[in-house]
């Protein structure tokens, strides 16, 4: 309902009366006033006059009611130790598939392999709750699947060159601007849920990692709007979950792969890998060619492009 009010007023320059909204929105004049209340506590100026409410401003937040396709599986917190979390304990309990948990600043965010995220506000942080009929062992492709939205987000709406270095980091310039983590709940033989977790650096002013990483506000010179590139994201999301099983998927992560024809070593907890990054299986795992010609295949680790 906040979303419908919110897009009412958006799209009425004059005032629009409680009648008007409530007419138009089939529900009391009282149920328009609580939640225009509502809508105040979060943050919006909406001014009311004889002649009805006008909306002055909106706060800079990843509001459930800014995302009306998504507005009843959202759960959107200020503060929060990690969104990973959150999600974990509601996939458990059985939410539905496409339940999103946002927050606007985290105090224990991780990345892979146990490294803090560093979470301040300014940045996209959300975890994805998805429960897709495939075996554990595809679960990877979930998360090329989130990289490769994120670049085309970043790409169409930013028109910054986004480019992909395995296993799913978003870089531009060379430069980070979002780590993907994926976090699965599941039996020998089906998934339960896969909880994809997505760190954007959007507004930051400061990165922890110099030249290692940007945001995307320093690379466009400019704030960039995080509600445009949340929005665009999750659209993009739900067009590549119909790619899951499909060639497709594998075609996009290359053509906008950095890693591929690159010389990599990787460095996983089995040992290291070095040579040419030649192609990703099925699976997302990367198939590299060492100096004397023999293939060998990394499912994890931390990808080097040398
Ligand atoms: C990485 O590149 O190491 C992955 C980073 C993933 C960070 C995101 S931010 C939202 C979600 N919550 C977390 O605590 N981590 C993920």
């Amino acid at each position: 309902m906040k979303a419908a009010i919110l897009s009412f007023l958006r799209n009425n320059r004059e005032e629009v009366s409680g009648e008007v909204l409530s007419k138009e929105l089939g529900t009391s004049r009282v149920s328009i006033w609580k939640h225009i209340n509502g809508l105040r506590e979060a943050g919006y100026v909406i001014e009311a006059s004889s002649r009805g409410y006008r909306l002055v401003s909106s706060p800079d937040l990843l509001l459930g009611c800014e995302f009306p396709e998504w507005e009843k599986k959202f759960q959107h917190f200020t503060t929060i130790g990690s969104t990973m979390d959150v999600a974990r304990g509601l996939a458990e309990r059985g939410v539905e598939a496409g339940t999103v948990v946002v927050a606007e600043s985290q105090n224990s965010g991780r990345g892979r392999l146990s490294r803090e995220w560093f979470s301040p506000r300014g940045g996209i942080y959300f975890t994805l709750i998805l429960r897709p009929e495939i075996a554990p062992a595809y679960a990877p492709r979930l998360n090329l699947m989130a990289s490769v939205a994120v670049a085309r987000t970043v790409r169409n709406l930013l028109g910054l060159d986004a480019r992909l270095k395995w296993p799913n980091d978003v870089l531009v310039e060379g430069r980070k601007v979002c780590g993907i983590l994926g976090e699965m709940g599941a039996e020998v033989d089906a998934v339960k849920f896969i909880n994809i977790g997505v760190g954007i650096n959007a507004n930051l002013s400061i990165t922890r990692y110099g030249a290692k990483a940007a945001s995307l506000k320093e690379l466009k010179g400019a704030q960039v709007s995080r509600k445009d590139i949340f929005d665009s994201l999750l659209g993009e999301l739900l067009r590549q979950q119909s790619l899951l099983n499909t060639g497709e998927l594998l075609e996009e992560w290359k053509n906008l792969s950095d890693t591929l024809n690159r010389e990599v070593r990787i460095e996983a907890m089995g040992g290291e890998i070095t040579g040419r990054a030649v192609d990703i299986d099925s699976n997302g795992a990367l198939i590299i060619k060492g100096k004397d010609g023999s293939l060998r295949t990394a499912i994890a680790g931390d990808c080097l492009h040398l």
